[in-house]
């Protein structure tokens, strides 16, 4: 063959040297096909571990409910009984021991979130009772008049 023919087939020789090479380098040793299928058994082995160590951030309620068990039951059994704890407190890893308190909200800003009214009608979220946060007692906290924990209409 010419050499017009040989250089670029050593061109593509090298090339795929190279990628082969920086792959070697590149990908962890540990990543492979664990198991029995390619379709879902390609990752990491020390991924399972990572994930397995991986904090959580949040606590759920049912352990709130062990400490603050009158605010616990005041939500279970309000309109806000579908709503976490820590929605409105923020994540609760680590507290009480690490976390001596847990932060509370009183802004307008944290209610309006899921209260400003907004038109979407074919959405569950212009389901929720809605207000003009412009307009509705402005200035005013939210939990002077409605009980975060139990709200009613009373005001
Ligand atoms: C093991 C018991 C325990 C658990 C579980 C617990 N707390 Fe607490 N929490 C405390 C203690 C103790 C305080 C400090 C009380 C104080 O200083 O008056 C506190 C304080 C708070 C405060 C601040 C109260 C204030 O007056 O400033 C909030 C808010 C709070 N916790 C929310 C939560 C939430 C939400 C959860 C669940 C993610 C939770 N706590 C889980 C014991 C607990
Ligand atoms: C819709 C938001 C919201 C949710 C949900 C909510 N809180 Fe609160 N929480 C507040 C606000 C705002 C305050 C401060 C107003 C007040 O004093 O009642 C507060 C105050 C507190 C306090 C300190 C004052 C007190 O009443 O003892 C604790 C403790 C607390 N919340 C725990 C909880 C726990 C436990 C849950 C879940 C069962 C929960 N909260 C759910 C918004 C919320
Ligand atoms: C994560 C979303 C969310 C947040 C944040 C939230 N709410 Fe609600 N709220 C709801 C849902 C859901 C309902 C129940 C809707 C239903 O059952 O029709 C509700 C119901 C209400 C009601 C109507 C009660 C009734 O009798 O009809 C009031 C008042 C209310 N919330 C006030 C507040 C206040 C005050 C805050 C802030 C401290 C707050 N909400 C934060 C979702 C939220
Ligand atoms: C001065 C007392 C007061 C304050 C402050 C206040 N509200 Fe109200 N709220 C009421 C009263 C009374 C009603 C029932 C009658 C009405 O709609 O005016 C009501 C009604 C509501 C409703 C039900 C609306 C509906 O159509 O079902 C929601 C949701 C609500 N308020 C959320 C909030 C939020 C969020 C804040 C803070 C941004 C807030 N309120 C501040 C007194 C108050």
């Amino acid at each position: 063959m010419k050499n017009h023919a040989w250089r670029p087939l050593w061109l593509a020789i090298g090339l795929i040297a190279a990628v082969l090479t920086a792959r070697h380098f590149l990908v962890p040793q540990d990543f492979g096909v664990h198991g029995d299928s390619f379709t879902y058994n390609f990752y990491r082995l020390g991924a399972v571990q990572f994930w397995e160590d991986f904090p959580d951030k949040y606590q759920g309620r049912e352990r709130c409910a062990k400490c603050h068990d009158e605010n616990a039951e005041a939500n279970a059994t309000s309109k806000h009984r579908n709503i976490q704890c820590e929605n409105c407190h923020g994540p609760g890893t680590g507290h009480p021991k690490q976390v001596k308190q847990l932060p509370i909200n009183s802004s307008r800003e944290l209610c309006l979130r899921c209260h400003e009214y907004l038109a979407y009608p074919s959405s569950l979220r212009s389901q929720l009772p809605g207000i003009d946060g412009d307009t509705h007692k402005a200035g005013k906290e939210c939990r002077k008049c409605h009980d975060p924990h139990h709200p009613d209409l009373e005001g």
